[in-house]
């Protein structure tokens, strides 16, 4: 009996930690002003920049929020993640590397360069190119079965349905020309799977994915708890595919910035341009952080530094 109860204080103690801690990083980085909102997609230059919002979920399935934790916001690039996840639970991790790739860029999201440098193909899932050749393998006989596909796996991530933020779809999809010239560019060296126009506005939905900070916790929670759901308890994904999901946000999922990241924080991550950065402490916790500065790779100023305080006071680092 003693045992017991001195386990379940320890608990206690651990959540009254995380709570503190999460306190801490926003107190610490509420007033941060540095970086700017996303304004090549318009919809994102209106989004509120003062937002600031934390969550972090444990493999047993605590939740921890801190922030405005009610605002929805695109998931952007944190998507890349999932569908990836779903690619090669679909086509396995081989075909992943064969028709999509898994080294670093060091070039930016967009990049045009990283193809023409790279024998004329995707570098890795987490960069633009990448992320809609990954969309292209998706199975569906249609559109509509492709998107049902990936709105329905992103929500058996969640926990709960995810709506499409239909202003910032219609707004990407209006300004989308430089991503439609990339995939263009790949469907004409091969290395592109399927119609471009749908398979990009595929990709434009997802990106365009409303979620708030504890539903990316959540999402997110999966790859720290090797593919089955700490909450739900539903098996998504082999503990092999995890490994190599996080293996590449390791490589990329900062992008250009990704490595002076794991040399930092040395937490796998992801950052989308609405200001979402996810990061996982594999068997322990997963963090989501977001707010809409961004600095010039396109990663969140306060995500990053909320995240890195709470790594280093978790002692979370996979190195
Ligand atoms: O395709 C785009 O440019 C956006 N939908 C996503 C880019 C993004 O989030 C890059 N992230 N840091």
């Amino acid at each position: 009996a003693l045992g017991l109860h001195s386990q379940v204080d320890a608990r206690a103690n651990d959540s009254t930690k995380v709570e503190q801690i999460l306190a801490q990083a926003h107190t610490l980085y509420k007033d941060e002003k540095s970086g700017a909102n996303a304004d090549y997609i318009p919809a994102l230059a209106k989004v509120d920049s003062e937002q600031f919002a934390l969550a972090l979920v444990t493999t047993d399935g605590k939740v921890f929020t801190r922030g405005d934790i009610d605002s929805h916001f695109s998931i952007q690039s944190i998507s890349k993640v999932f569908t990836l996840a779903l690619a090669m639970e679909q086509q396995g991790p081989a075909a992943i590397l064969d028709k999509i790739g898994a080294n670093a860029t060091g070039l930016p999201f967009n990049s045009v360069t990283a193809i023409e440098l790279n024998q004329a193909r995707s570098v890795n899932p987490l960069v633009n190119a990448g992320a809609m050749a990954t969309v292209s393998l998706i199975e569906g006989e249609n559109a509509a079965q492709k998107w049902q596909a990936i709105s329905t796996w992103y929500g058996q991530f969640a926990t709960t349905k995810l709506a499409v933020l239909e202003d910032v779809y219609r707004s990407e999809s209006s300004s989308n020309g430089h991503n439609l010239a990339i995939a263009e560019l790949l469907q004409s060296y091969g290395r592109f799977y399927g119609d471009v126009d749908i398979n990009l506005d595929i990709y434009t939905r997802q990106c365009s994915v409303g979620v708030t900070t504890k539903d990316l916790a959540i999402m997110a929670s999966v790859l720290a708890n090797g593919g089955t759901h700490p909450i739900s308890g539903a098996k998504l994904m082999s503990a092999d595919n995890v490994e190599r999901v996080l293996a590449v946000m390791s490589t990329a999922g900062l992008y250009e910035t990704s490595g002076e990241w794991a040399y930092t924080v040395g937490l796998p991550a992801k950052s989308g341009v609405g200001g979402g950065i996810i990061a996982i402490m594999p068997g322990k916790f997963a963090i989501a952080a977001f707010s809409p500065r961004l600095d010039a790779a396109g990663n969140s100023v306060r995500a990053q530094k909320a995240i890195d305080y709470i790594a280093e006071k978790a002692k979370a680092n996979i190195f």
